[in-house]
């Protein structure tokens, strides 16, 4: 039963005490996400991560590249484990390296990539933070997209971006980008690819990945709620298609949504398009307004749902024995490159 893995939890955590360092992403279930001693978006849990002083070990209630993230960034004497190593995220899974290395050398032949900024959104393996730290790139997060942007377009004139399509169109289009002067990459040769001259007149070429849980969002949710109440505004997070984007009052990132409802006035009402149980989480914290999720369909975010207590309880009972399992470890060439591309990320202003 739950009360007894709470129990085994909260024991570890007394042990172990600030030699521990539970992380834990907004989107988690509450029953895991009250035992992390801090909460955040990718962007405020990659500076937890870096700033992290007195921990040895770190357990991130998160997705793999979160807690990758972690370990490229945290001491190097700190160790990083993923209560369940499957839990991953499929938007990162749509950009691997060779894809990616094979996209640049097929860009090569058509434009000059001295002229291309890689940027990677944090969702994505490390061995891609890598690469862009290798090639003059950076990587971004849903908070600083447009800052991340900015930062590239004033080095380079173009930005190839992945592997999220959504965060990269929507940011890009407000930034008064058209939509002609981004294409979609489509490695697909036998097809037709991408003709040159689309290329060629691109700033900012996409990647084909998005997010499975985003993407259930649609314009017809944000209408049918216009229609119930025509006094409700619709937040959404920019992994949203740009038509929802466009349908919405407000976008921005986990952090900016959470904080949004903190602030609005009692009495608003409020549909919001991002993971179920960060929506769930925000309606039961502000009962004075109407926190709505923008979807009839259940949109959660099912591979950080594998966190769950059991996994919490069996990873910290294996660090107290001496026995730790399932560290995420990134090799030290991935780490130093991967860091590059962190480091100018998080030294922006
Ligand atoms: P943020 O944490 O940047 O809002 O991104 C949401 C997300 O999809 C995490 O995987
Ligand atoms: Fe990945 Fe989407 Fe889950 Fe975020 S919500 S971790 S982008 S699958």
């Amino acid at each position: 039963p739950d009360a007894d893995l709470n129990a085994r939890i909260e024991a570890v955590r007394r042990e172990l005490g600030p030699s521990l360092l539970i992380l834990g992403h907004h989107y988690q279930q509450d029953e895991v996400i009250r035992f992390a001693d801090l909460r955040g978006d990718s962007l405020k849990l990659s500076q937890l991560a870096a700033a992290s002083t007195d921990c040895r070990s770190i357990v991130f209630c998160g997705v793999h590249f979160m807690a990758e993230t972690a370990d490229i960034l945290s001491r190097d004497e700190v160790a990083v484990y993923l209560p369940d190593m499957t839990a991953g995220c499929s938007m990162a899974d749509m950009a691997d390296l060779d894809s990616v290395e094979a996209a640049w050398a097929d860009l090569a032949e058509v434009i000059d990539v001295e002229d291309v900024t890689p940027v990677t959104y944090i969702n994505s393996t490390a061995e891609l933070k890598a690469f862009c730290g290798r090639h003059g790139g950076i990587v971004c997060t849903s908070s600083n997209a447009r800052q991340v942007l900015d930062w590239a377009f004033a080095r380079r004139k173009r930005a190839l971006f992945f592997p999220d399509q959504h965060l990269g169109r929507n940011t890009a289009r407000a930034m008064g980008i058209p939509l002609d002067q981004m294409t979609v990459w489509d490695p697909r040769r036998e097809l037709g690819g991408n003709s040159p001259k689309a290329v060629e007149q691109s700033r900012v070429i996409l990647w084909r990945g998005h997010c499975s849980v985003h993407q259930m969002f649609k314009p017809a949710h944000v209408a049918q709620f216009r229609e119930r109440d025509p006094e409700v505004r619709v937040l959404v997070h920019p992994e949203c298609s740009m038509e929802v984007v466009d349908a919405a009052d407000v976008v921005g990132s986990t952090e900016f949504i959470l904080k949004t409802i903190e602030q609005a006035p009692a009495g608003s009402s409020w549909a919001v398009g991002t993971e179920l149980h960060l929506v769930n989480r925000l309606a039961a914290a502000h009962p004075d307004k109407k926190v709505q999720f923008l979807s009839p369909m259940v949109c959660m975010c099912s591979t950080m749902y594998r966190i769950d207590l059991p996994h919490l309880a069996w990873c910290l009972e294996n660090l107290s024995r001496g026995t730790p399992a399932n560290r995420v470890s990134v090799p030290e060439d991935v780490k130093r490159w991967g860091r590059e591309s962190l480091r100018r990320m998080l030294e922006l202003k």
